[in-house]
């Protein structure tokens, strides 16, 4: 296996490696430090079955089974489908799944470490995923903005974003009584530290924050909005352009992404792995635990 850095703000590619085949231990270890590294690891070409991609997910973590069981892969509730396809009228998977800039499960307590999609049918053309370095991001504000949002936090809410993409389309159903209870609102830092690099990332979402704790609603709002902004200057940016079979893993705790979108009669199905990860620690909590 080969290890190469994109030429981009972040990503590495893994050459010369078939994911069906368990990797040993020191090739595990190479490839989670080289993750770890620069956010996104793109692997070309795995004709993967999906219990192959679930056993080499849950070498990151345990994996979450997504609060969209429709759109669970049938005997498979590790692999959420990500699919604009409709059978009898139905869609198969998640259809608006990443329209908007966000960090999985960024909404629970415990966010998800990392996804990892394996692309099944792709588009003639679209279909893109974009993806931001939130270290890059953060370590770019001036340092009265760090000093500032080192401190805060803020909430996430999928509710909120789902009734948001519910009022947009007709294919993502209004959450049930006992779905909305298992995504409460949860209050996370603004400036997330990296469990294993140490290093500062920016930790909001266009997708799942909704407000900051502390500060007067407008305040926070435009503070939010000047953030957003700033997180998706191209500058920080990686465009995944898919090819047959990618699979692209990306890390929850140091990124965010956007699935671009592709024409409506063009197909485009992909599976997705998440896995568990941890309470999001702040810069503060991080030097007392030092
Ligand atoms: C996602 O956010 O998991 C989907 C990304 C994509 O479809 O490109």
């Amino acid at each position: 296996m080969i290890l190469r850095d994109l030429p981009a703000v972040l990503g590495v590619e893994a050459i010369d490696v078939d994911l069906n085949q368990p990797l040993d231990d020191a090739a595990f270890a190479l490839l989670r430090s080289a993750f770890e590294r620069r956010s996104v690891l793109v692997v070309r070409d795995q004709r993967l079955t999906p219990d192959a991609h679930i056993d080499f997910s849950r070498r990151f973590g345990e994996l979450e089974i997504h609060v969209q069981k429709q759109f669970l892969l049938p005997g498979h509730p590790e692999l959420l489908v990500v699919s604009n396809e409709f059978v009898d009228g139905r869609p198969i998977g998640l259809v608006d799944a990443g329209h908007y800039w966000h960090s999985d499960l960024s909404y629970k307590a415990e966010p998800s470490l990392a996804s990892a999609l394996h692309a099944q049918v792709l588009p003639a053309e679209g279909g893109d995923t974009l993806f931001v370095d939130m270290h890059a991001a953060y370590d770019a504000l001036d340092a009265e903005t760090q000093a500032r949002i080192d401190g805060l936090t803020a909430i996430h809410s999928y509710a909120a974003r789902n009734a948001a993409q519910n009022a947009k389309t007709s294919h993502r159903p209004a959450l049930t009584e006992e779905q909305k209870r298992a995504v409460p609102e949860v209050e996370h830092p603004m400036v997330r530290v990296h469990p294993a690099t140490g290093r500062k990332a920016l930790f909001v979402n266009e997708g799942f924050t909704t407000r900051v704790v502390g500060l007067p609603e407008d305040e926070g709002a435009a503070l939010l909005q000047r953030l957003c902004a700033h997180m998706v200057e191209p500058r920080f940016i990686y465009r995944h352009r898919w090819q047959a079979r990618d699979l692209v893993m990306w890390d929850n705790r140091a990124t965010i992404h956007l699935a671009t979108g592709c024409p409506p009669h063009l197909a485009r199905t992909l599976y997705r792995t998440t896995i568990k990860g941890d309470r999001p620690t702040g810069p503060s909590a991080a030097s007392l635990a030092a």
